[in-house]
């Protein structure tokens, strides 16, 4: 593919289908994702692939993690909320998510299950999860580092002919993850990533999403 239909292709994929990447590919990916830029090149993530039962094992103690404490305890709090055009945006996000997955606005139950789909990894047959080093005052720069390593890992799926969402949602439970995968504390969760085939027959993944025009973004100066 080009290089912008690879951008434009990707979606958050809220579906996927049972099969399993391949080693070779998986590898070829993650390999490819290490080429993210990052300040002073530290290169700041530490990425966790679970694949087979390490991903369905996980899956089934999130989920139930996800019951039991529902806002669970992220390294990253969720602090304050969006308000003005920020908030506009976030609501038709979760509005045409949910148009997509068939939820109604007043719907408690069904929109229960569109929040619990997330730690169900959108039945994923991997997740990676990406953790960032809290041994540094720069953690603010490190965690930008991280979103460009997520941005050139989706890409990388994209072109390989894979989807895939990002989670902050998953970050919630960073305690289990760390506990299942034998992780130190100094590593913190940023975000997961849940990824494979997609699973075309899911409406979730009719989901199209739009951006600001680039005069509302963007401003050119000479
Ligand atoms: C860092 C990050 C975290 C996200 N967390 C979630 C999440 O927990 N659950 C989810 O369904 N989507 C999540 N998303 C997906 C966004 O909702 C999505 O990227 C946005 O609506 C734009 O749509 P698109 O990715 O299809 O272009 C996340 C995206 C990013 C970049």
């Amino acid at each position: 593919m080009e290089f912008a239909d690879v951008v434009k292709a990707r979606h958050s994929y809220r579906g996927f289908l049972p099969k399993a990447v391949d080693e070779k590919t998986l590898k070829e990916i993650f390999e490819l994702a290490n080429w993210a830029p990052s300040n002073c090149n530290v290169q700041p993530w530490h990425v966790h692939v679970l694949s087979g039962d390490a991903c369905n094992n996980m899956r089934e103690k999130m989920k139930a993690a996800a019951v039991k404490e529902p806002s669970g305890n992220p390294d990253f709090p969720w602090q304050g909320k969006f308000s003005g055009d920020y908030r506009e945006r976030q609501i038709c996000s979760a509005l045409g998510l949910w148009e997509h997955q068939g939820v109604t606005r007043e719907d408690r139950e069904k929109r229960a299950w569109s929040w619990m789909r997330n730690f169900e990894f959108f039945d994923a047959p991997h997740i990676a999860f990406i953790f960032v080093t809290d041994e540094f005052p720069e953690l603010v720069r490190l965690a930008g580092d991280t979103g460009m390593y997520a941005q050139t890992l989706m890409l990388a799926m994209e072109n390989a002919g894979l989807g895939s969402c990002p989670q902050t949602s998953v970050s919630c439970y960073p305690d289990l993850v760390r506990e299942e995968l034998g992780i130190e504390s100094r590593f913190k969760l940023m975000m997961g990533l849940s990824f494979g085939y997609v699973d075309h027959s899911d409406s979730a993944n009719n989901l199209r999403t739009d951006r600001a025009t680039l005069e509302q973004s963007t401003t050119f100066h000479s």
